[in-house]
């Protein structure tokens, strides 16, 4: 807690506290305005920190769990933090029988990170996801906008250090 009344967060500086408090002031009393509330918070921070997710719960008047609930089951909300880079591996029929399996195990192993997750250094969200509708192309990888074909565990790491 900082001398403002609120929990202390590496990624929650003092200009977004008021937004915050604004945001959660202007629902309180609204029933089921707490997709909105999450929303709002999550374009402010970028994501939902677990301090940030109690805090809610405290302003809003609702129990943790449910708070937790609704940030856990809607994929629009995450609990991590993003990366710079939001690297996208086709999980589909198509690109798994072509090998993106041994794609996948090659970008976790050098750069120390699971699917769902993102480096230690915010560089990379890595996502496991199905078809993206380029079957042709497989396997498939999509980083930021750009669609990669025929990436295999030789050339996926030259292609992912254009990424900075
Ligand atoms: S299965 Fe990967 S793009 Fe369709």
């Amino acid at each position: 807690m900082n001398r403002t009344g609120h929990p202390d967060h590496p990624d929650i500086d003092e200009t977004m506290w008021p937004q915050i408090d604004q945001i959660i002031k202007s629902h309180r009393n609204l029933s089921g305005a707490i997709i909105a509330v999450l929303r709002e918070c999550q374009d402010i921070v970028g994501y939902l920190p677990v301090e940030l997710l109690d805090y809610i719960g405290q302003g809003m008047n609702l129990p943790r769990s449910e708070v937790y609930g609704v940030a856990s089951f809607y994929a629009l909300f995450s609990m991590t933090p993003k990366g710079r880079h939001t690297i996208k591996l086709c999980l589909g029929t198509a690109c798994y029988v072509k090998g993106i399996k041994e794609v996948m195990s090659r970008v976790v192993n050098q750069y120390h990170v699971k699917e769902g997750q993102t480096t230690d250094d915010r560089r990379f969200s890595l996502q496991g996801v199905r078809c993206l509708g380029a079957c042709g192309l497989a396997p498939v990888m999509v980083v930021d906008q750009d669609t990669h074909g025929d990436v295999s565990s030789d050339k996926v790491i030259e292609i992912i250090e254009r990424y900075q």
